[in-house]
């Protein structure tokens, strides 16, 4: 078995629920255990993520940036990277924010550069937008605004009922899905 880490944060849920679908996406191919863990309970003891395969990084944009959480989280592997202990690991990321755009690649590439600072290997969002009737944005559309970098989702922010939605979330567990299948490949 390959083991996958879906590591998150979420202030209000709207990103739990985003994660929620990368893990099933990762947890659905044969061979995987998928893991979904709090940034929060993972900033204690990073280094428990040194027996998985893959780690895939998952943080609303808040101020165009990683939350405060999760870059505390980031912050806490500095042990791990000084001894690269994640290299040659799959990594992978995902953002959540409440504009369409928001500056979720700019969380991304965040994430992107944390991986590559770590040695790791990063993996994208493989699905190109398609949408049901030919309209890009349509809420049901996969990869609604086009980003190759990793997985995003957009929701309202005014109460945490309204959650991204079935374009975004298919989108995400689509992501799971692949990080997970690159990660059974590798040797
Ligand atoms: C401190 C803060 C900063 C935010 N900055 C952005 C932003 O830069 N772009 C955006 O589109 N939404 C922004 N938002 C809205 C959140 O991204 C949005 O509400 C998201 O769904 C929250 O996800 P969560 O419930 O997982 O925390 C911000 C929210 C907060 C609380």
């Amino acid at each position: 078995m390959k083991k996958v880490a879906i590591v998150y944060h979420s202030g209000f849920g709207h990103t739990e629920v985003q994660a929620k679908s990368v893990f099933q996406g990762a947890q659905s191919i044969t061979g995987i255990q998928a893991f979904l863990i709090k940034a929060e309970d993972a900033v204690n003891e990073p280094a428990n993520l040194n027996k998985m395969d893959a780690i895939i990084f998952g943080s609303p944009t808040y101020l165009g940036a990683v939350s405060a959480p999760f870059k505390a989280f980031m912050d806490a592997t500095t042990d791990i990277w000084f001894q690269q202990q994640w290299k040659d690991k799959i990594a992978a990321g995902f953002t959540n924010s409440h504009s369409l755009s928001g500056d979720k690649l700019s969380t991304l590439i965040q994430l992107a550069i944390f991986g590559a600072q770590h040695g790791m290997i990063w993996v994208g969002q493989a699905e190109m937008n398609t949408s049901p009737d030919g309209q890009p944005g349509h809420p049901d559309a996969i990869n609604r605004v086009g980003t190759m970098l990793g997985a995003t989702a957009q929701s309202e922010n005014a109460d945490a009922s309204e959650t991204p939605g079935g374009g975004d979330l298919k989108s995400a567990e689509l992501f799971g899905a692949r990080v997970a299948s690159v990660a059974l490949r590798m040797k």
